[in-house]
Formats: C-alpha cells, structure tokens, sequence
C-alpha cells in the first residue's frame, strides 16, 4: 500500500529584537519587581521591538530556516504565518514575507490563532501536503506583541514579548505522525484584546482602542487541564508512551504551566526545554523560536521523537507529535 504523505522538518530559524527588557527594567517604569514576576512565572527578560516589524522578524527568521533547509524561496509553494499582532490587516504577514523572500511560487496566508497559530500553521500545512495540494512550505509564528499590551495593566504586560520562528516543512514518509487541536470560543473573553473600533461619523461609538486583557487564573485553570490531555491524545494516537518523547516543546506562558504539565505526564522536567526566562511568552512565536533553540544546540537527532504543543487565545489549542 502506498504510504500517505505526511510533512517533515528540515530546518529552522528565528528572530529576536535587539532591545532586551529584564524585569529590574519594568520596575523602573511601573509597580513590579524581579522578585514577584520571575517567582510567579519563570520570566526574567523578553525582547522588545524597537524599529523591527512582525513582517521584517518573520522573513529573517524564514531566511535563516531556507538556509538551513538547503532550499530555494522558489521552491516553496505555501508560506502560512501563525499571528495576531501583522503589521497590516491587509496584506497578510504571509504575503509580506512572500514579496520579502521572493517566493514568487507560494501561496500566502495568515492564521489567527493565538498562542497556538504555530501549531495550527503546521497541522494546516501537513493537511495540504497530505492531499497532494503543496509538496515545500514555510510554517512561522510571529508577534510584536509589546504593541498590543497594555503597559498600564502590570499583571498581563510584564509576560509577553516580540519575535518570530520558523520552520520549512517537506514532503515525506515521515514527520508529523499524529495531531490534536480544539477550541472553546465560549471561552474567548478570558484572554481578549478588541480589534479596531467603528470609525463611521454616522454612528457613535466609544473610540478609545483597548488592549489584550487577560484573566490570568481561568487561562492557568485552562492551560494546566486541556495541554495534558492534548498530549495524551496524540500519544495514544502513536501508540506511544510519555517516555518515549525526547522533548516536548511547548508553548512558552508560564513555567508553573510547564511543571504542572510534566508532573501529569510523570515525565522529568528536563524534557522540556525552557525559552521564557529569556523569550517570555511570544503567543505563536513561542514555540518554533524554542524549536529553532534546541535545533540550534544540535539536541535533536534524526529519528527523535518530539512533541510540541500550543494553547491560548480564543481559547484555542493545538498539539503535533513529530518524528525529527
Ligand atoms: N507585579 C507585582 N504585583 C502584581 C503584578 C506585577 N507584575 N501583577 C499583579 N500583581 C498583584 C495583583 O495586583 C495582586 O495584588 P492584590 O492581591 O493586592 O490584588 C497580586 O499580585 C496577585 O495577583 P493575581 O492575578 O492573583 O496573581 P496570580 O498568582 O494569579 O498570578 C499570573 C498571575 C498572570 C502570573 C498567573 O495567573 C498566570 O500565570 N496565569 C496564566 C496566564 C498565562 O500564561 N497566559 C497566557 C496563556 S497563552
């Protein structure tokens, strides 16, 4: 029988901004400390940007993983961009990083899933490799989060930071071997930040622009139930048990997150590799900058298992259990 197409991994990159905010920096320009921010959550600095756009890190972050791949922008024939915070409402981020990249083959479109755009970018992808729609793709996550906070409200603006991950997914036999993804928009006000107000004369409205504002216990409540049994499920898909994940590569919110997830899973902490302390948390660039970190170290070997994971906004998530 004829093995169906699934996509695998060939090489990653990543952009950060230069400007590094640590958290003695924000206790200069508000009511916190390093003390309270890096004991409740594991973060001690985050990149800020400066002059660097959404579309500017994602086609730095897409070069550096073409490169590695060993393959040419024209043989990419889908860019999907996991974001919230593109530059334009239109055009795409995607089609952005199409023009910067010159990738004159691809389709280009954005996903707007939160913390979990990443992984539903690369569920998206592998569907369409699955049936037979692209054969080259370029999965990233990206935000420029730091102009979507509100600097006024400490307990949300101190986690988030800026930057974008990539990832360039072929096809192949084997690589992604098993997905799970949901979401609960019944949910959604717990972490919500309201889009553009109505502009119309005719009509009055409140024209003050909010910010994300976020319930931080109900998305704890959220993250530390769904994540665990996302995992379970594309392990029992695989047949596989916690062991025998090399790395699980998870959203980067909250390292009371991460604890809470490995306890459940009864798998040693060392397994999961950390980019928060010095990332905080980027929503969809979280997870492929942090595969683009272990990749880097050369941590990753062909034929490891690894499990990545994204779980946010909407309230949304999403879990893929891939072999490397
Ligand atoms: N510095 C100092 N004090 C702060 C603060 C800050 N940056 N932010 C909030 N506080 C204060 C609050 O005002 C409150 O003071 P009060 O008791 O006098 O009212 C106190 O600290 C406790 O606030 P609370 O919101 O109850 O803290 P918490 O223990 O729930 O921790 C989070 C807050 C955000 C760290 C925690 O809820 C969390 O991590 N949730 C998950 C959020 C997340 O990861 N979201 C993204 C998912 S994609």
């Amino acid at each position: 029988m004829e093995n169906r197409l699934t996509s695998r991994i060939i090489g990653t990159g990543s952009c950060l901004p230069e400007n590094v905010v640590t958290n003695d920096d924000l206790s200069k320009i508000m009511d916190t400390s390093d003390e309270w921010i890096s004991s409740r959550t594991g973060i001690r600095k985050r990149h800020l940007v400066k002059e660097e756009t959404t579309a500017g890190m994602s086609i730095e972050a897409g070069k550096r993983a073409l490169q590695q791949a060993g393959v040419s922008p024209e043989e990419l024939d889908l860019i999907v961009v996991g974001t919230l915070t593109g530059d334009y409402i239109t055009p795409s981020t995607a089609c952005e990083v199409q023009a910067g990249l010159g990738a004159i083959n691809a389709t280009a479109f954005d996903i707007n899933a939160a913390c979990s755009g990443f992984i539903f970018g690369l569920q998206t992808v592998n569907a369409y490799i699955s049936a037979g729609m692209c054969k080259t793709a370029l999965v990233i996550g990206a935000e420029t989060l730091s102009k979507i906070v509100d600097w006024n409200d400490r307990s949300t603006c101190v986690l988030f930071g800026d930057g974008a991950g990539a990832a360039v997914v072929k096809a192949d036999t084997m690589g992604v071997l098993a997905c799970d993804h949901g979401s609960d928009g019944a949910k959604g006000m717990y972490l919500a930040g309201l889009n553009r107000t109505n502009n119309n004369p005719l009509i009055q409205t409140d024209k003050a622009l909010q910010y994300v504002q976020m319930d931080g216990q109900e998305v704890y409540k959220f993250a530390v139930s769904t994540v665990p049994a996302s995992i379970q499920k594309v392990l029992d898909q695989a047949g596989l048990a916690p062991e025998d994940i090399k790395y699980y590569v998870l959203h980067q919110a909250n390292l009371r997150i991460l604890q809470s997830v490995a306890k459940r899973l009864k798998v040693p902490m060392d397994r999961f590799p950390i980019s928060l302390d010095h990332c905080g948390n980027i929503s969809a660039g979280s997870v492929p900058i942090l595969l683009d970190e272990v990749n880097q170290k050369g941590m990753l070997q062909k034929g490891d298992k690894i499990i990545m994971s994204g779980f946010g906004g909407g309230l949304t998530w999403g879990t893929c259990l891939i072999e490397w």
